[in-house]
């Protein structure tokens, strides 16, 4: 019998997170103030964040210990395995190892759990009883409310609109574990209320959704925001992924040509890649494959440029790629991959030549998706599946060349929730959409004018 899972045991749970800040060839931009255009401090964040988390965020430190409470939290489902996926292999022909991080293993479902636990730890212990937060597709705001359960706070999540119709079963997961979910816009918040007079049938954005719960959070001292993307703290908490992989591969006898991950804000990309970034930057020659919806081309179709973090522009301006704040994708299935940015770590990585993005559509997403259940078993969570798409395309290529390359790709999720989608695949009713490159240009005309000469 062939290895199939690598598996660690539970001793072999990371006790420390890697910072990529640590390691790049030169400081990230940094973020700015709105009104006075300098660079934010931890007390204009504090409102919002825990101090701990702050402190991680600009931390210049390689490897930052992740507390045992966090880490007692995470064996509850971690290490997850590293599967290699023979089956598939096997379909397509290719000569290449396909090797999957299984990240479906956490009780809602996601990778998001890795970075949900740490967030609402270090909110307790600094007195917080309240987090809020936005779920696009319902897996952040699912392992939020988990995560603050593990903790005894309470959870209030914005979920956008589209996705708190075509995804029932998640608010129902989340309000199993104590979270309290308003479709956003809602007209609790004032950027709720005001999107909604200019137009009440919007889809909701996760751009929208952020403006909300953040507005909440700022309302009592007990309450602080929680985002589950984009920030270097996710990264950062992300990293567990790609160190559990460093080692699975080792026990493995391998090591990558080729890794792929899916990216909405870039978390879970991040999370796996990060940790072998130190060997790209020492010359090793290894691909790091960002894929995105095209319905969303954040970074194939986007600028480099400050921008809000979210629609109503209440965030600090961050240098990412961009569509521009007012950016409202098309209700893809894909949920979790509709955010007009990206995080600051991931787009400076793409602008420095580090990693390569590729965009694909979401029916042959979906095809492949249907490939991977029918050959691997799991059925995968729809973002994921643009990951998958992307290492079959390189299998592919493998067979074409006939050259053995080692792909590694990021199962961020499975797709359980997520049925309805696939009712309207295998039904023919999904439609790709490629989003019009005026209104692509309209979105981008509007973003903040900031003098920083190179920033196209
Ligand atoms: C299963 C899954 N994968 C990927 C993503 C994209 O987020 P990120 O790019 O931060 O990993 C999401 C977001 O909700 C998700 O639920």
């Amino acid at each position: 019998m062939s290895d199939r899972r690598i598996v660690l045991s539970e001793r072999d749970l990371p006790r420390a997170w890697y910072n990529l800040q640590a390691d790049l060839p030169q400081p990230l931009p940094p973020v700015l103030h709105p009104c006075t255009m300098q660079p934010v401090t931890p007390d204009d964040l504090a409102p919002l964040f825990a101090t701990e988390l702050l402190k991680q965020e600009m931390s210049q430190d390689r490897w930052i210990e992740i507390p045992d409470e966090v880490r007692d939290v995470l064996a509850m489902w971690r290490p997850t395995p590293l599967v290699r996926a023979r089956n598939l292999e096997r379909a397509l022909h290719t000569p290449a190892r396909i090797y999957f991080k299984d990240e479906s293993h956490s009780p809602p479902g996601s990778h998001k759990t890795n970075t949900a636990v740490a967030q609402a730890y270090y909110n307790k212990i600094q007195g917080m009883r309240r987090l809020t937060t936005e779920t696009g597709a319902g897996q952040w705001g699912s392992a939020m409310s988990f995560a603050c359960k593990q903790f005894g706070i309470a959870c209030k999540v914005y979920m956008v609109k589209v996705s708190y119709h075509q995804k029932p079963y998640r608010r129902s997961m989340m309000e199993l574990w104590g979270g309290e979910v308003v479709p956003s816009p809602s007209t609790e918040t004032k950027s709720g209320r005001a999107i909604l007079a200019a137009d009440p049938h919007t889809p909701g954005s996760l751009g929208i959704a952020i403006s909300e719960a953040v507005e909440a959070a700022v309302q009592s001292d007990d309450s602080h925001y929680t985002l589950g993307s984009v920030l270097n703290h996710v990264m950062l908490h992300q990293t567990v992924i790609g160190l559990e992989v460093e080692r699975q591969m080792r026990e493995a006898g391998d090591y990558p040509d080729v890794m792929i991950g899916c990216c909405g804000g870039g978390s879970n990309f991040a999370g796996l890649v990060f940790p072998f970034m130190p060997d790209k930057l020492r010359g090793k020659e290894l691909r790091f494959v960002a894929v995105e919806p095209c319905s969303c081309p954040t970074m194939s179709r986007g600028q480099f440029r400050y921008d809000f973090g979210d629609t109503s522009q209440l965030t600090p301006l961050i240098k990412m790629f961009t569509l521009g704040h007012n950016f409202v994708p098309p209700g893809i299935h894909a949920g979790g991959l509709r955010y007009h940015g990206m995080a600051p770590l991931v787009s400076f990585a793409l602008k420095l030549g580090l990693i390569e993005a590729t965009a694909f559509h979401q029916v042959e997403c979906f095809q492949a998706a249907q490939m991977f259940a029918e050959t691997e078993g799991t059925i995968p969570a729809p973002e994921s599946s643009h990951a998958i798409r992307a290492a079959i395309v390189e299998a592919e290529r493998c067979r074409e060349e006939n050259t053995e390359k080692c792909i590694v790709f990021n199962l961020s999720g499975h797709g359980l929730c997520d049925l309805s989608a696939y009712d309207r695949y295998l039904s023919g009713d999904l439609e790709d959409f490629e989003y019009p490159q005026e209104k692509i240009q309209a979105s981008l005309a509007e973003l903040p004018l900031i003098p920083d000469p190179g920033s196209q």
